[in-house]
């Protein structure tokens, strides 16, 4: 039977999980390169997870410059069969004012600049998209947020971004009329490749601003996120600790992230 094993990818403003004791930070390499940093292994109520910081601890890697096939190798060489991704997003809904956490369901990929999979030389795998993120986890992570007493958005489409710019207006228009909910620069490819890794993937996005189109409050700027993402990092934390508590009463043995790999290989056999 495989071990269940939990990684939290860590966004803006959460770079770590302190006060967590039996810390070792791991150096991994991948044949894709480093990771974002190294990887801190750790221990919560004798359970083991893994935290990596996606923009290295200090935040100096730009969202285009992440090696995400790194990172999502490095997390599967550790056994990782799961991965919640925490990340610092803007609203486009009225209903989703700064602090409000929203376990996002899909995802509209808008970036162009990053490489999207680990099947790209020699063998040629399709996996399906339909459903990015796995159900069982995002339960966890309802159940989590709800237990830290955190306001919190069941499902919601985050438009993924190539930035390093925040949006115009004429853009951020155009995604609200899309019935997008919020939107980041992050969370692509990474839930590509944890699904060609069959890695379970659930995403807990953190609103900090209304990006530029609510007319009564400024257009989005660093300061205005960092400011609301010290709160919000303080709240992740506590989710976090229930997350690690919870999220194996929720696996779905029967996820299809499990072996999607089965159905998605188009290579002749006698090719691979
Ligand atoms: N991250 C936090 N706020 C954002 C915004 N408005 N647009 C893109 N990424 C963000």
């Amino acid at each position: 039977m495989v071990k269940n094993k939990l990684a939290i990818i860590g966004g803006s403003g959460l770079y770590d999980v302190e006060k967590f004791n039996d810390r070792e930070l791991l150096n991994i390499e991948t044949p894709w390169g480093k990771p974002s940093d190294q990887i801190l292994k750790t221990k919560y109520n004798n359970k083991e997870v893994f935290f990596l910081p996606r923009h290295g601890r200090g935040h100096f890697i730009s969202p285009s410059k992440i090696n995400f096939r790194a990172n999502i190798d490095a997390l599967k060489q550790l056994g990782v069969t799961d991965i919640v991704s925490v990340s610092a997003v803007g609203s486009l809904k009225e209903d989703l004012p700064p602090g409000k956490f929203v376990i996002v369901d899909q995802f509209i990929d808008r970036t162009f600049a990053r490489i999207k999979t680990f099947f790209d030389n020699e063998i040629v795998a399709h996996v399906s998209m339909a459903h990015p993120t796995s159900n069982g986890l995002m339960n966890a992570c309802e159940e989590a947020i709800k237990k830290s007493n955190i306001d919190c958005q069941r499902n919601g489409t985050y438009v993924v971004m190539e930035g390093p710019q925040f949006s115009t207006l004429a853009e951020s228009n155009l995604y609200r009329t899309w019935k997008a909910d919020v939107i980041g620069m992050t969370n692509m490819p990474e839930a590509k490749l944890a699904r060609e890794a069959e890695i379970r993937y659930a995403s807990v996005s953190m609103v900090t601003d209304f990006d530029c189109w609510h007319p009564d409050h400024e257009n989005v700027d660093v300061q205005q996120v960092v400011k609301v993402l010290l709160g919000n990092a303080e709240k992740a934390k506590v989710m976090i600790k229930n997350l690690i508590d919870n999220f194996e009463d929720h696996i779905d043995p029967n996820d299809p992230t499990n072996n999607c790999l089965d159905v998605a290989i188009i290579t002749a056999p006698e090719k691979r």
